[in-house]
């Protein structure tokens, strides 16, 4: 390892937005885990060093797993968020035995017959949004299919109803936004987008207790007692946002990134035509452009990872990204190649107690939405301008995304 070498890392510079693998392939081959002074992150790269830290939850602690900024809210955002509910513990952001009990919920009602039996109504929807576009001939995909989708599949799941989607998915925007060091005025608007979102669901999970529903937010509140303890109003509300969050931006970015490596890569849509290739060729991408870039968890000892010993109190941002193209573990890892052996030990759901909880129903959603959006707009090919990236520090995915195809 070089002293020497800096690793200039910064998410939020565009030239990395596009790029992010130049430097991460640097750091894993001079510095795996490195320390970015003006994020205060030790950023972890090499593939099994990651997984050493998302196995060991006692030494890597998920709480601020998605605060990208060291510094404390400023006291104007945090007046704004005391009208919501500062204390609502989110799954991805808990740890044991709180997020046991959580996970013991939603595992209880999220099962695999639940999401199985979604499928047929991820086809009609994906047939709604396809009939209003198709005649148009060119779009925003992102904004017109990729967000939509999930949403709409999320908001069936949960039982929200559909006029309520955009504002959920510009809150949701606002509850991640919010966690980033962002000029002050913009983290009060997305302060206050993440308390009426917070509020949103405390007010449906109360609804629920009055009038028991068969939707997954009904099947939340009725297996709270089942968990011991049990869990609270707030607690119970924290997890349909997380779900309707998590659900739904991570899908939007695998098919704007799915659809833009296909521009450059037209073997890609051939898979994804073939419905045997398909499911490989979209693990392929999760690997190559992994939605969630990395996560953040807090050191809670002094500990030693890759040959680095880092402090207790230490803020790690565990790289999923560069986990995926670590050389080591996947044969020419740049590469895009969806008959690889190796796919399967992608880390782009995560590994451990924190594995993405969605991952099937993202599996279902991008397997049946991709052949179908190229089947209904043939000759699909980039727009008059270019797609804008998403800021989100941990993100890789696109804000908009316009597209031509032969109406
Ligand atoms: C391509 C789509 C998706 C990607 C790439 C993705 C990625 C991830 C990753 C990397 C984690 C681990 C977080 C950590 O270790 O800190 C995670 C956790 C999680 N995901 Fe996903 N996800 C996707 C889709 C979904 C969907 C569709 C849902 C819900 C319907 C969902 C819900 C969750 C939840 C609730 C957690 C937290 C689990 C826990 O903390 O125990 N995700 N996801």
């Amino acid at each position: 390892m070089s002293a020497k070498t800096t690793i200039e890392f910064d998410p939020t510079a565009p030239d990395q937005q596009e790029n992010p693998f130049d430097v991460l392939d640097l750091a894993r081959s001079e510095q795996p885990v490195f320390h970015a002074p003006r994020f205060d992150l030790w950023v972890v790269t090499r593939y099994h060093d990651v997984l050493t830290v998302l196995k060991d939850h006692r030494s890597f602690s998920s709480l601020g797993a998605l605060k990208s900024s060291p510094a404390p809210y400023p006291p104007e955002v945090q007046s704004v968020l005391r009208d919501g509910f500062p204390d609502m513990p989110y799954i991805i952001e808990v740890d044991p035995p709180l997020h046991d009990r959580i996970r013991g919920l939603v595992t209880k009602a999220f099962t695999p017959r639940r999401i199985a039996e979604l499928a047929p109504r991820i086809e009609e929807i994906c047939i709604e949004l396809l009939d209003e576009l198709a005649p148009a001939g060119e779009a925003d995909i992102i904004h017109r299919f990729a967000w939509p989708l999930p949403l709409r599949v999320l908001g069936e799941l949960f039982g929200v109803p559909r006029d309520d989607l955009e504002r959920l998915h510009h809150w949701a925007q606002d509850w991640m936004l919010v966690q980033q060091e962002l000029p002050l005025e913009r983290r009060l608007e997305h302060a206050r987008g993440s308390v009426a979102l917070q509020r949103y669901f405390v007010a449906k999970i109360e609804e629920r207790i009055d009038r028991p529903s068969d939707d997954l937010m009904g099947a939340l509140v009725a297996a709270r007692e089942e968990i011991d303890p049990p869990l609270s109003v707030v607690e119970i509300a924290g997890l349909p946002l997380d779900l309707m969050v998590a659900g739904h931006v991570t899908v939007t970015r695998a098919i704007g990134n799915t659809l833009n490596r296909m521009f450059s890569y037209p073997r890609l849509r051939d898979h994804l035509l073939d419905a045997d290739v398909a499911p490989k060729a979209i693990e392929e991408i999760l690997r190559l452009e992994s939605p969630a870039q990395g996560l953040f968890r807090i050191t809670t000892r002094e500990v030693e990872v890759g040959g680095t010993t880092l402090p207790e109190g230490a803020r790690v941002m565990v790289h999923f990204a560069s986990a995926n193209r670590d050389d080591c573990v996947f044969a020419r890892a740049a590469e895009y190649d969806p008959h690889r052996d190796d796919v399967s030990k992608h880390v782009a759901f995560g590994k451990g107690i924190h594995f993405c909880i969605g991952a099937p129903l993202a599996r279902l959603e991008l397997e049946i939405s991709l052949p179908m959006l190229l089947r209904r707009l043939p000759g699909l090919r980039p727009g008059p301008v270019a797609g804008e990236r998403e800021e989100l520090f941990f993100a890789r995915g696109f804000r908009t995304l316009p597209v031509r195809w032969d109406a």
